[in-house]
């Protein structure tokens, strides 16, 4: 099983577990490093560059070049991303919205927002049906109320528009045979059949606008390195369709608050995820509960010898919600010589998350009549 990456670390679409050195994910899983030239060409299009791109948040990709080649001849280009509904949305998932919300304003193309209802119904054992189609909807609100432009932006339900999409998926899944999803996925013989046909309706969106437009167009797909080898498969069998091989761009794990060593990404199964809904008092208590800390045993000590925030977590943290650079490397210098406080650190994320979720939760409230607007018509 290829998805293996070290010993005791796990990369699979639907589990992430470990310590994950990412340097040797890029080499097992065969995709290319994010590199200067390549991001200044982004940015001759972009204008600026995201920080989640300066900071190597997103680090890796497939064949972008190719992707704004195609932008570059009149937007020949349109991005693909999604949503596995299957319990709240947590600050993990919402990065990488953030970022594709970025690159959608930046390039104004269209985007595809796929939402897998079928996939999380069918993985998760214990699920009924209802309630996945009341996390469907309540993941819908989040995503609108994180600003995507309603005119550009079309929501894939796979059981809701499966009348578009699946005689697209039966062509990918014709081409997949049982063999490649046992070894890219690790499937087994108890694996349920809707498991093991799910991937093709995964690779649907990607070349679904080609379909409807009559025109090859390419893909760029913001994800998380977790979804890879959905798109693994997807960029063998698209081709032999007619249509473009997909790009893709993608981002490393925001750390669990209980501490990297741990746990690979955040993980809602943990209970320490900030969730989209997290009120500001739940937020400040997950924070100064769960978060591991770089500081010292002793405000003494600390004043002294300062922190350590390359394993402080509310400083990871930072790192990918603090977009003003000065500031974060303030926070780095002042927590490094203990001049600032683990405490002091943990009320910097604290306020930072909440200014974001209040103001996040009232759009939510607004998304409830605007799902209408969002779903794809054809
Ligand atoms: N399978 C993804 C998940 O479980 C959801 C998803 C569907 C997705 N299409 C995507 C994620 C495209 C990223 C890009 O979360």
């Amino acid at each position: 099983m290829i998805v293996v990456v070290l010993t005791n670390t796990i990369v699979t679409p639907w589990e992430v577990k470990g310590n994950i050195d990412y340097d040797k994910l890029i080499k097992e899983f065969g995709v290319s490093k994010l590199d200067d030239k390549l991001l200044k060409k982004l940015e001759s299009h972009t204008g600026e560059l995201h920080h989640f791109l300066k900071r190597g948040v997103f680090f890796a990709h497939r064949d972008l070049e190719f992707a704004l080649k195609e932008y570059e001849k009149g937007k020949n280009l349109f991005l693909y991303t999604g949503c596995g509904p299957s319990g709240p949305i947590h600050m993990g998932h919402a990065m990488i919205w953030m970022f594709t919300k970025w690159l959608q304003e930046k390039l104004d193309v269209e985007l595809y927002f796929q939402f897998t209802d079928d996939e999380k119904f069918m993985l998760k054992k214990d699920r009924s049906y209802e309630d996945i189609q009341k996390c469907l909807y309540d993941n819908m609100l989040d995503v609108i109320a994180l600003g995507f432009d309603p005119k550009k932006t079309h929501f894939l339900v796979d059981t809701k528009h499966a009348n578009i999409m699946y005689p697209e998926a039966i062509k990918v899944a014709k081409k997949i045979t049982f063999s490649t999803v046992k070894s890219v996925f690790g499937f087994k013989n108890d694996t349920n059949i809707g498991m093991i046909f799910f991937t093709s309706m995964q690779a649907v969106p990607a070349f679904l606008p080609s379909v409807i437009k009559k025109k090859k167009m390419a893909c760029l797909i913001p994800h998380a390195i977790d979804q890879d080898p959905h798109f693994r498969i997807s960029r063998d069998v698209i081709p032999k369709l007619g249509y473009p091989k997909p790009a893709s761009i993608q981002s490393r794990f925001l750390p669990g608050l209980a501490g990297m060593a741990e746990e690979g990404k955040l993980s809602s199964s943990t209970g320490v995820a900030i969730y989209l809904t997290d009120d500001p008092k739940t937020v400040k208590n997950k924070i100064n509960k769960h978060a591991f800390s770089g500081g010292r045993e002793t405000v003494e000590e600390h004043r002294k010898l300062g922190g350590n925030p390359d394993i402080d977590v509310s400083y990871q943290w930072l790192s990918f919600f603090e977009e003003d650079e000065d500031k974060l490397t303030k926070i780095y210098d002042d927590y490094k010589s203990g001049k600032l406080l683990s405490g002091e650190l943990k009320q910097i994320l604290i306020d930072k998350l909440n200014l974001f979720l209040v103001d996040h939760q009232k759009k939510r409230e607004e998304a409830k009549n605007r799902i209408d607007d969002f779903m794809f018509k054809y």
